[in-house]
């Protein structure tokens, strides 16, 4: 089974928009077996597949914030959708099986220097530093040609982990989050560009270096 982590300590960067996109992409797009986890009691993930119609590709929801984690045996692929604030123990159990973190970054100057720290705090944990778990740095909610991403972009790059995707700002998620879809799963025509974003992440997930 393959156990994807989405993490970072700060609310509103993508984490639950980044969940429901990739369970669309693993059910809808490869036809896998998911399993969405929602750790966050705030429940986004588990409000979107509330509005997912049931003649979609299934997935499957679990409120991991009080129900213990019981993934069916026949689960391809696992999604864990992180709560804001997970330090100290929290955190290391959160990580007991994961494989693979992505971690969405805002281009706000509050959100970079907050992610400063938590990737101290991540990298300084048993399982990163043995290299049990590979970090994939996301981009997210960016305007290109704005001084601000340019600071994101030169942070991103001084951070030495694998920078794996920019994912614009737009409607299209917000959209596609309403009626409990991914944008994998909206017209072409309106996700073109989305789609094009989302490239390099899949591929990266596709290949060895995701992996520990
Ligand atoms: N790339 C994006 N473009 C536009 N809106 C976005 C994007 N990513 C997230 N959002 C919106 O930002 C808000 C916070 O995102 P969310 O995924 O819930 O963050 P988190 O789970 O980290 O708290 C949501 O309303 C979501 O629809
Ligand atoms: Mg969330």
């Amino acid at each position: 089974m393959r156990t994807i982590l989405v993490l970072n300590a700060k609310g509103g960067c993508g984490k639950s928009t980044i969940s429901t996109n990739l369970a669309s992409y693993y059910a809808a797009e490869m036809g896998k077996k998911v399993v969405l986890a929602d750790y966050d009691p705030q429940a986004s993930s588990m409000a979107w597949l509330q509005a997912r119609d049931s003649s979609r590709e299934p997935i499957t929801g679990i409120a991991a914030w009080k129900n213990p984690l019981k993934c069916p045996r026949d689960t391809d692929v696992l999604i864990m959708d992180a709560p804001a604030r997970v330090h100290g123990k929290e955190l290391t159990q959160l990580l007991h099986k994961v494989e693979t973190i992505l971690f969405p970054l805002m281009p706000s100057p509050i959100d970079i220097r907050a992610a400063t720290d938590y990737l101290q705090e991540l990298q300084a944990s048993g399982r990163v530093k043995r290299k049990q778990i590979k970090i994939g740095i996301i981009a997210n909610r960016v305007r290109e040609n704005t001084i601000i991403f340019t600071e994101l972009y030169d942070f991103i790059k001084r951070l030495k982990l694998p920078y794996v995707a920019t994912l614009r700002d737009t409607q299209n998620y917000i959209k596609a989050e309403e009626r409990g879809l991914g944008i994998f799963e909206l017209p072409p025509s309106q996700v073109w560009q989305d789609l094009a974003d989302w490239e390099p992440l899949v591929k990266w997930l596709k290949s060895k270096r995701s992996r520990p």
